[in-house]
């Protein structure tokens, strides 16, 4: 949708002019009815299409996922200067991970749309909630999001240590391998456009 077509835009554009990839892979989903739903009742919100579209704001969900931890960053500064976007909220648990060892860049945006809203508000606008994060991060969230709805499982506790280690783990690797990428553009850095015969067009320009 537009959110989505934004993102891919400035994408494209630091591809072709800076020869970097920010975004590895990325999802977008619209959260079920079911589950907003549920969502709704659990926050004791009335269930109807303000609560679903205008308290909760993760109706629309949007996850990026990066090879390297400063173009996750990256990717945050350049959402912050789409046009037409506001951001609500945001939450750095990056720099700030979660007990468990959870580790995302979490923004919560408000889009305006060229038509009226559920509030009859117009321009309208809706919200998205943007996760971004690293693969190794994603496939951590990925593996202990299997482990809060699947019942009878034995060891919890266990599990739990076991996934915090590797969430920690995961998190050092991710930074030994941005440092491994600064090394190795250090000195292209200063030459500006260049890229790698590889087709991977890479450079570390804009990098710090
Ligand atoms: P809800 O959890 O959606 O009620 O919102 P919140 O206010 O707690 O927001 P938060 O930014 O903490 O989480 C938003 C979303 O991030 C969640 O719905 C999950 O998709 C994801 N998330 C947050 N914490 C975790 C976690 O510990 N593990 C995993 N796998 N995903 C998480
Ligand atoms: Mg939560």
């Amino acid at each position: 949708d537009t959110l989505t077509g934004k993102i891919l835009i400035y994408y494209n554009r630091i591809r072709n002019e800076e020869g970097i990839d920010l975004i590895e892979h990325f999802s977008a989903r619209i959260k079920s009815d079911e589950s907003m739903r549920e969502k709704c009742v659990r926050k004791g919100l009335p269930v109807n299409a303000h609560s679903a579209l205008k308290e909760l704001t993760d109706s629309v969900g949007i996850r990026l996922i990066s090879g390297f931890i400063d173009d996750v960053y990256r990717n945050v500064e350049e959402i912050r200067k789409i046009p037409d976007i506001r951001i609500v909220k945001e939450k750095d648990y990056i720099r700030r991970a979660k007990e468990n060892g959870y580790r995302s860049y979490h923004m919560i945006v408000a889009l305006k749309t060229p038509f009226p809203d559920v509030d009859g508000n117009n321009p309208g606008e809706y919200f998205a909630e943007i996760q971004l994060r690293t693969i190794a991060m994603d496939s951590w969230a990925a593996l202990e999001h299997k482990l809060k709805y699947k019942k009878n499982i034995s060891n919890t506790k266990l599990i739990v240590a076991e996934l915090k280690r590797c969430a920690d783990e995961m998190a050092s690797t991710d930074m030994s391998m941005q440092t491994i990428r600064d090394m190795i553009f250090e000195n292209e850095g200063r030459e500006i456009g260049i890229r790698s015969t590889e087709g991977y067009n890479e450079t570390a320009s804009g990098r710090g």
